[in-house]
């Protein structure tokens, strides 16, 4: 996932581990290389899987000179198969995505901005309202990471003014889930199917919002 420039060793004297290299970091994120290390890693299961992420974060400089600096809220694969889907999600200010869970283990690793995570458990029946209730919360900044079990349930919101950069990697084919899939209504607290149209229509959404907000003058 990273190669490290000569300069770098000269400037240092010893090899270390990407992650050690200071700020102005001299790791190079490669998403090739990176989607091979996750692939590697994957049978070894989300801690395996974590440590790829974490020590990718740990740079995020190496990862926006690969992906590019984020200017578009959206959900953007950067590879998909049964096994694994690796993701760059893109949040616009002030967004939020609803309750869901993935049915597969999920890291989550931030690169710019924050990310704020709620987590639910469920209450009484599926069928009525409410059926989840606010279990706890972690947010996370530049250079951390979060692994969720295959049963967890959260809602994401970026609250922060810019737009927040992560990479999501997930242990299964994320967009066409061997399990059935839900989400949850944020208001009334209802299950339903997963539907990701409406995800991509809650990124689309809040894009739109983004760039209105930055023509009338509400800043990036
Ligand atoms: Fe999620």
């Amino acid at each position: 996932m990273f190669s490290l420039r000569l300069d770098c060793l000269f400037r240092f004297g010893v090899v270390r581990p990407p992650y050690l290299m200071p700020e102005g970091d001299c790791a190079v994120f490669q998403k090739d290389r990176f989607i091979e290390d996750c692939k590697a890693a994957v049978a070894d299961g989300q801690k395996a899987i974590r440590e790829v992420v974490l020590e990718s974060v740990a740079a995020p400089s190496g990862v926006i000179a690969e992906l590019g600096e984020p200017t578009q809220a959206g959900v953007f694969p950067l590879y998909q198969a049964d096994d694994l889907t690796v993701i760059n999600f893109i949040w616009a200010p002030y967004m939020t995505l609803l309750p869901h869970n993935h049915r597969m283990f999920a890291v989550i690793g931030i690169y710019g901005g924050r990310e704020d995570n709620l987590f639910w458990r469920r209450i009484g029946d599926a069928h009525a309202a409410p059926a989840l209730e606010a279990a706890g919360a972690e947010s996370m900044g530049v250079g951390q990471a979060a692994t969720l079990g295959p049963e967890i349930i959260h809602s994401v919101a970026n609250p922060i003014r810019k737009l927040t950069s992560a990479i999501h990697v997930y242990g299964g084919d994320f967009f066409n889930p061997p399990q059935p899939r839900s989400q949850w209504d944020h208001e009334t607290l209802t299950e339903q199917p997963w539907d990701m149209a409406h995800t991509r229509e809650v990124f689309r959404q809040a894009d739109i919002r983004f760039g209105a907000g930055l023509a009338a003058g509400a800043g990036d």
